[in-house]
């Protein structure tokens, strides 16, 4: 399998609860790298733009307004097949629906208080890794 690059965000539920390390135990164990890492605060704008394709759905502003109500760690995670290894990881969008052992099931609080988000194709990693990170941030 190739080895691919995918965005990963610990979302405010997460590093309010500390969850940060933890969190990334999961990735590291599950064979992924990361290869680049900024814990930052999302202004709405920025918000807004990262879910945009989100923008007509009925949690929209309420989505937006979860992502800015504290800090995210934005990282680039990189290895074998590591859109879909991180998806596995993470686990169903709903934490209700997850499976044992994943990150959702084990950390998230809601739907939307969820705890992390990953990229979910490669086009869209491409972009969401571009999103928040230059080429010179990625040191693999
Ligand atoms: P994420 O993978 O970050 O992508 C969009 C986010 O919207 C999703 O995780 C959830 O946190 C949030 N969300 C809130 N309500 C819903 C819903 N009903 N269906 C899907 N996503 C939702």
């Amino acid at each position: 399998m190739a080895i691919e690059r995918t965005l990963s965000i610990i979302k405010p539920d997460a590093t309010r609860r500390n969850l940060t390390g933890k969190i990334v135990a999961k990735f590291e164990d599950a064979g992924l790298r990361v290869v680049a890492s900024r814990r930052i605060k999302l202004s709405q704008a920025d918000a807004e733009a990262f879910y945009a394709v989100h923008a007509a759905r009925p949690f929209f502003a309420d989505l937006v307004k979860f992502m800015i109500s504290g800090p995210v760690v934005v990282q680039v995670l990189e290895g074998e097949g590591a859109i879909q290894k991180n998806r596995d990881v993470m686990g169903a969008t709903n934490p209700a629906n997850a499976a044992e052992g994943t990150i959702r099931k084990e950390f998230a609080e809601s739907i939307e208080a969820n705890s992390v988000h990953g990229s979910d194709a490669p086009e869209t990693a491409a972009n969401e890794i571009k999103f928040f990170f230059s080429d010179l941030q990625i040191v693999g």
